[in-house]
């Protein structure tokens, strides 16, 4: 997609990755709809192409408003960047229900009906729908275990809806960052990083590069992308060595 000129709503814009595609799209000439439930208070970029909304995408009405706002706003959406999300670090013994109904309803569920809403309201007009996941939905680490499924549950459903709309004129993207230098590691209380870090920059460049590209898969690490493919037993030791950090961290308790 030649990103000129298009309608784009990005979800999760305030912080971390969604704001870095922000600047990104701005530069490739899109227009742009950002979405956060503080984004109106906390938003520092300012630009002509620019309109700003806070929602709770956690809730099913939000989504629904969001396509009214955006069709007051530009008419039409050409790409829709379902990128919010948030992750709890900890052991699946300590997450209660109540905290899984929260993180599925933004993670998942609110996407999935994102998408429905895309098929919905835009028919068979051609369009993109891009989700970050994570490479989690791929490799499960300890600690992260709903966070992971919330991923890995779109990952299935996405290559799902790519093949039942195969015929159609819609392109699912899906992207699998690795750990990212952002506000997400502090807001799920995890106490460390695991390696590799890449800066939020160089994955929303990555990630234009691949709306550019139509590419179905995004991997904004070239390391994990061949690693897994090449070296498969590599990720046993590493995730041998994550067990061992969670395990201290549970300690530490
Ligand atoms: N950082 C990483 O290591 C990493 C790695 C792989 C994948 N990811 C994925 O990348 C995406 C972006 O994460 P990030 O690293 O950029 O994290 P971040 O800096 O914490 O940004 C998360 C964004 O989501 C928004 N958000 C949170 N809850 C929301 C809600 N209920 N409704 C609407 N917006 C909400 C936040 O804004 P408000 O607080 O204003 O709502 C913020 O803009 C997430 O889906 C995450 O799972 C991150």
């Amino acid at each position: 997609m030649d990103l000129n000129g298009k309608y784009v709503v990005v979800t999760g814009a305030s912080s971390g990755i969604g704001k870095a595609l922000v600047k990104q799209l701005l530069k490739e000439g899109a227009f742009v709809l950002g979405i956060s439930r503080s984004i109106e208070n906390t938003m520092d970029i300012t630009h002509a192409r620019l309109w700003v909304k806070n929602m709770d995408l956690s809730l099913k009405e939000s989504i629904d408003q969001l396509f009214d706002y955006a069709r007051n706003c530009f008419g039409t959406i050409d790409l829709f960047v379902a990128n919010a999300g948030y992750a709890r670090y900890g052991g699946h013994e300590t997450i209660d229900f109540k905290e899984m109904d929260t993180l599925l309803n933004l993670n998942t569920k609110g996407i999935m009906h994102t998408a429905k809403k895309m098929r919905e309201v835009y028919g068979d007009k051609p369009y993109n729908f891009l989700v970050t996941l994570s490479a989690i939905a791929e490799l499960p680490m300890p600690g992260y275990a709903l966070y992971g499924a919330s991923k890995a549950a779109l990952d299935n459903y996405f290559s799902a809806v790519a093949l039942e709309e195969k015929k159609t004129r819609h392109i699912y993207q899906r992207v699998y960052p690795v750990a990212t230098r952002t506000d997400f590691f502090n807001r799920a209380d995890a106490k460390y990083t695991p390696w590799p870090v890449q800066n939020a920059d160089h994955v929303a460049k990555k990630i234009v590069k691949g709306i550019r590209k139509d590419k179905r898969k995004i991997y904004p690490s070239a390391l994990y992308k061949w690693g897994k493919r090449l070296a498969p037993w590599f990720f046993k030791i590493y995730l041998r060595k994550q067990r061992k950090k969670f395990e201290a961290h549970k300690q530490s308790k």
